[in-house]
């Protein structure tokens, strides 16, 4: 989604307006602009495409001079991606860029169409741009309080006025805006990665709170002018983990994090071998309160959910139901206060998963995140928080964040079943123990990678293929599909492998490989009667199992054999191949592996 920066000190700021948002093009982009204070005056350029067009055309135009300036990337919304829609928008005394969704905007231009105003773009932002203008009355406050309170949706607004050279203002609600501070500099930025190259240290910006910042000075209101006094926050990673350390992408990159992510959720959630999620608030008796647990997520933290309910379900036998949180929102959910709501999210700022996490509290829910993003809206907003801490992830198709959101789902599942009294606590210290040898399997795992990407070598020319899969190889094969069509553009579909043949087998002839996964031994007859059905008919089919298995080489075409742990942490195994197989089918195709087409790493509209 959109990408937000501003910066306000001593130095030319038009390289670190671009610096920083080439740190926000994880999050999906199709144009890209900034406006400086040049001499005075507001000076726009901008244009369709990626951040390296817009530089080049500075190199033909002249680069914008001065010290006080914002930027933005682009995920289109409202009109085409082009020169004239990209931001900022404004005019010689306002210029604005924005993040999020202004739902009534045609009444706003209506209005101040018949106001006289034009408007040059198909953008809900140009009405904001515009309606500053009309409320100006020489107070900026005054002028954004004004137009906020006629704006519907969602927003993060940088703004410059002419009559204010050297300062930036922001507003934000239901888009993220942090403001950094540096030494004698200040920025503001939609996520910490475009500033901590220079500063580590940022305040988060509250709903409808205004920053003012000057180079040396940062002050906040809230919308009656009141002075707000804000905890300063401080990054507790640096550059490196922002930047590729000698990995082709991103993505390879976080994959290899996994092991290390792992370690850094899980340990400090182990005390005495038991889990332990008191840091988080949430005590035995709390987790043994609840009737029901909904997960309500978006994408692949959804599919974490997956893992999730079957592996709660499975130990602690409570019931659980995973909701697409689109869905969720809108299904009028029957909930109770004996039920908790999980909402899972990297980012923590995914816009149906927060509409999902509003509802939950208002109908009177316990609500748990589980989140990756520090003081991101959903973790502020949850009634409890469960951190992950995967660092920060960078490439949109997202790896790691899965991979530490279901480590928690297994502490969680291994507490619930304990606090249950449905396991014991030395069954409880033992699989907690299993679930701390993950990082080093998953190391043996990523040793064989040459070999996964001979398998996606097979597979760079198909244009269809399927997952099957039982219980958890089901619940891991949504999320393997998922991963395969974001980055390599293959159609794929997940299917529970004893489905099949109730309609889509009748798609499967020799140009439909099926990748099999069959970790769950109790499943894997079953599993591999299903492999036998689809090789009849001539689908190539890859098998991902326990090394330690024995296949019937007829019936496979590849077999991906992996290190052995208790069936049901295979998933956190099993995913990892997967993962693998994506990343190299995409990058054999020659695409843009970290950022694919269409898509954003936040999607902070619904
Ligand atoms: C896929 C992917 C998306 C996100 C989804 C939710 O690789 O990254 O499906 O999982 O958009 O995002 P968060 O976790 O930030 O709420």
């Amino acid at each position: 989604m959109c990408g937000i920066v501003g910066y306000v000190g001593q130095k030319d700021c038009t390289k670190i307006l671009l610096d920083s948002l080439s740190k926000l093009e994880y999050r999906g982009y199709d144009s890209a602009g900034v406006a400086v204070v040049q001499n005075g005056k507001l000076v726009t350029k901008k244009n369709k495409g990626r951040l390296s067009g817009l530089e080049e055309k500075m190199d033909k135009e002249g680069w914008l001079k001065g010290t006080c300036g914002i930027g933005h990337t682009r995920w289109a919304t409202h009109g085409e991606p082009s020169d004239i829609n990209s931001h900022p928008h404004g005019n010689a005394n306002i210029t604005i860029v924005h993040n999020g969704i202004i739902e009534n905007y045609k009444k706003i231009k209506d209005f101040l169409e018949s106001k006289g105003y034009e408007f040059a773009s198909q953008t809900d932002t140009e009405t904001v741009a515009k309606l500053l203008d009309y409320y100006y009355n020489g107070d900026p406050r005054e002028t954004i309080t004004r137009a906020i309170s006629e704006i519907e949706g969602s927003y993060a607004l940088g703004i410059l006025f002419k009559d204010f050279p050297n300062e930036i203002f922001a507003v934000r609600k239901d888009s993220p805006l942090i403001v950094g501070v540096g030494d004698g500099e200040s920025f503001i930025a939609s996520d910490v990665p475009a500033i901590i190259k220079y500063t580590k240290n940022y305040y988060l910006l509250e709903e409808n709170e205004i920053a003012d910042l000057k180079a040396d000075k940062i002050t906040f209101c809230d919308i009656h002018g009141m002075s707000v006094q804000k905890e300063l926050h401080t990054a507790n990673w640096d550059m490196e983990a922002a930047e590729k350390g000698g990995y082709e992408h991103f993505m390879l990159k976080e994959i290899h994090e996994q092991p290390n992510a792992i370690k850094m959720t899980v340990s400090p959630r182990i005390v005495d071998g038991m889990p332990d999620f008191s840091e988080s608030g949430i005590s035995r008796e709390l987790l043994n309160s609840f009737n029901r647990i909904f997960i309500v997520a978006c994408g692949t933290a959804m599919y974490a959910g997956t893992v999730g309910k079957y592996v709660i379900e499975r130990l602690a036998r409570i019931p659980v139901t995973v909701d697409v949180a689109s869905e969720f929102r809108y299904r009028n959910p029957i909930l109770t206060d004996k039920d908790l709501v999980i909402l899972v999210s990297q980012s923590g700022e995914t816009a149906d998963t927060l509409a999902s996490l509003r509802l939950a509290k208002k109908i009177g829910a316990t609500t748990m995140s589980i989140v990756n993003v520090k003081g991101s809206s959903i973790a502020r907003e949850s009634d409890y928080v469960i951190y992950s801490h995967a660092g920060p992830e960078i490439s949109v198709a997202s790896t790691k964040a899965y991979m530490v959101q279901i480590s928690i789902f297994y502490l969680l599942a291994f507490e619930l079943a304990y606090s249950n009294d449905i396991i014991t606590k030395d069954e409880c210290r033992r699989l907690v123990s299993v679930l701390q040898t993950v990082p080093d399997k998953i190391e043996e795992v990523l040793k064989d990678k040459d070999e996964v990407s001979h398998i996606a070598s097979q597979l760079m020319s198909t244009e269809n293929l399927f997952y099957i899969g039982r219980g958890l190889d089901y619940a891991l094969s949504m999320e393997g599909s998922l991963k395969l069509k974001e980055i390599s553009y293959i159609h794929s579909e997940a299917y529970a492998a004893g489905e099949l043949k109730h309609g889509p087998i009748s798609l499967i002839n020799d140009d439909m490989p099926v990748i099999a996964v069959a970790t769950q031994r109790e499943l894997f007859d079953k599993t591999i009667s299903n492999v036998k059905e689809v090789k009849a008919r001539g689908a190539k089919v890859i098998l991902v199992t326990h090394s330690s298995m024995s296949v019937d080489e007829e019936a496979v075409d590849f077999v991906i054999g992996l290190p052995t742990i208790d069936d049901m942490l295979m998933p956190m195994i099993a995913a990892v191949p997967l993962q693998l197989i994506a990343y190299y089918t995409s990058v054999l195709k020659g695409n843009d592996v970290d950022k694919p087409r269409n898509l954003a790493k936040s999607v902070t509209v619904e």
